[in-house]
């Protein structure tokens, strides 16, 4: 069998066992054998400031590598405030750059919004969409992924619990497989 993708899994949360970190786990197990999944988190990484491009931060580095080695990108996160929160669109700005070098350019993403309410993150998915698409990324459209009520949906070792849930992110990882190996095609 050939080597398989590999995805940088970011996580839009930096809350220990947060929802998001856990649909990310999940996500992780149900993928398909021609994926490999890596979480990238985002403690620790600073702020973008364009002054201190000329002698990169280490964690500003170690964070592009992580995506420029990837042959795809997964986004977990959740809605903070009917968008993404902060640290994600600080990683996505720290990726972007230097101009004309983003880390982000070209590689398969996937987006998927995670909410404790019922409207899973809508606001947040479609405000980092709308990133994706300056930075070049071709996006899987579909299935979306809004993934709601996800209060109840693990049990207190993070293992997914809620069936319906479980089975629509392997409906999900399975479709973005497929996607990601069109695009490397
Ligand atoms: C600052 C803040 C803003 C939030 N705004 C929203 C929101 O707009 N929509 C929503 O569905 N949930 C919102 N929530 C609730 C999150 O869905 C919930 O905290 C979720 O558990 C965060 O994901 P995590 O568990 O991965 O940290 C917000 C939470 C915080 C802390």
């Amino acid at each position: 069998m050939p080597s398989p993708y590999s995805v940088a899994v970011v996580v839009g949360s930096l809350r220990n066992n947060g929802f998001s970190l856990r649909t990310a786990q999940t996500l992780a197990k149900l993928a398909p054998d021609t994926l490999k999944l890596d979480i990238v988190t985002l403690e620790g990484l600073s702020f973008y400031n364009q002054d201190l491009e000329a002698n990169a931060p280490s964690d500003w580095v170690a964070f592009r590598d992580k995506i420029k080695v990837a042959d795809a990108v997964l986004f977990v996160t959740p809605e903070y405030n009917r968008s993404i929160p902060g640290v994600l669109k600080n990683a996505i700005d720290v990726g972007s750059r230097p101009y004309g070098k983003s880390a982000f350019d070209k590689k398969p993403a996937g987006v998927v919004s995670i909410s404790i309410g019922a409207v899973g993150g809508f606001g947040a998915n479609h405000h980092l969409r709308q990133c994706l698409t300056f930075l070049n990324m071709p996006t899987l459209q579909q299935p979306e992924a809004y993934v709601g009520m996800i209060g109840d949906a693990f049990d207190d070792k993070g293992d997914m619990v809620k069936d319906a849930t479980k089975g629509f992110l392997k409906t999900y990882i399975d479709a973005f497989a497929t996607f990601v190996a069109q695009q490397h095609k």
